[in-house]
C-alpha cells in the first residue's frame, strides 16, 4: 500500500502533455496502477491521472460505487484507461460542479460533453470501448484532460462559479477527482 503525494496546481508537470504507454502488462505499469488505486482510495477521489502523482504517462483510473459521498451520481465502474481517445457523440454540453485532488478544497462549474465514446486499453492491453453519458462522461473528460496538461479551472467559463467547497456547499461531504 503506497499512497503517493498528489501534485497541486502550480506544479509544472501538471501542465505537460503526458507520453503514450508503449508496453502493457509490465511490473512497472502494475506498480503504477497499484499506487494510483491506493492514493485515490485513501483520498476519497473519484478518479486520478498518473501525472497527478508525478508520472507523465497517459494512464487514468476512475470509478466508484453509489454511496453517501455521491448523493446525486450513479455508480461508475472502476476503470483503468490507458492511451485514451475521446469522441463526443453529439454537440450537447452539460454544466456540472467539479473538484480535483490537485486543487484541493475548491469547486467549479464546468461545461462538458454530455455524451461521448471513449476508447483505450486496460493494464493487459485489452481494448476498452464504451459510450457513456452524464457523470461518467464528465469524470472521463476531467481525467483525460490531466493527460493534456489541462486542469478543470482552465475550463470554467465564469470564474464567479469557482470557490471553496465549504463555502459553496456548506455541510456537504464532497470528493475530489
Ligand atoms: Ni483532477
Amino acid at each position: 500500500m503506497t499512497v503517493r503525494t498528489v501534485l497541486k496546481m502550480g506544479h509544472p508537470l501538471l501542465l505537460q502533455r503526458a507520453a503514450e504507454v508503449d508496453a502493457f502488462d509490465t511490473p512497472l505499469l502494475h506498480a503504477l496502477l497499484q499506487d494510483m488505486r491506493d492514493t485515490m482510495t485513501q483520498l476519497n477521489g473519484a478518479g486520478l491521472a498518473a501525472p497527478q502523482i508525478g508520472v507523465s504517462l497517459r494512464v487514468v483510473i476512475f470509478g466508484f460505487d453509489a454511496n453517501e459521498r455521491y448523493p446525486d451520481a450513479p455508480p461508475v465502474p472502476l476503470t483503468v484507461l490507458i492511451n485514451p481517445e475521446l469522441s463526443p457523440l453529439d454537440e450537447q454540453m452539460e454544466e456540472g460542479w467539479e473538484g480535483c485532488l490537485s486543487v484541493p478544497g475548491m469547486r467549479g462549474l464546468v461545461p462538458r460533453h454530455a455524451r461521448l465514446r471513449y476508447r483505450g486499453f486496460d493494464a493487459q492491453g485489452q481494448l476498452i470501448d464504451r459510450s457513456v453519458e452524464g457523470f461518467h462522461a464528465r469524470v472521463v473528460q476531467h481525467e483525460v484532460d490531466h493527460l493534456d496538461g489541462i486542469l478543470y479551472p482552465f475550463r470554467i467559463p465564469d470564474l464567479r462559479q469557482f470557490g471553496f467547497s465549504e463555502t459553496l456547499f456548506p455541510g456537504q461531504l464532497l470528493v475530489d477527482d
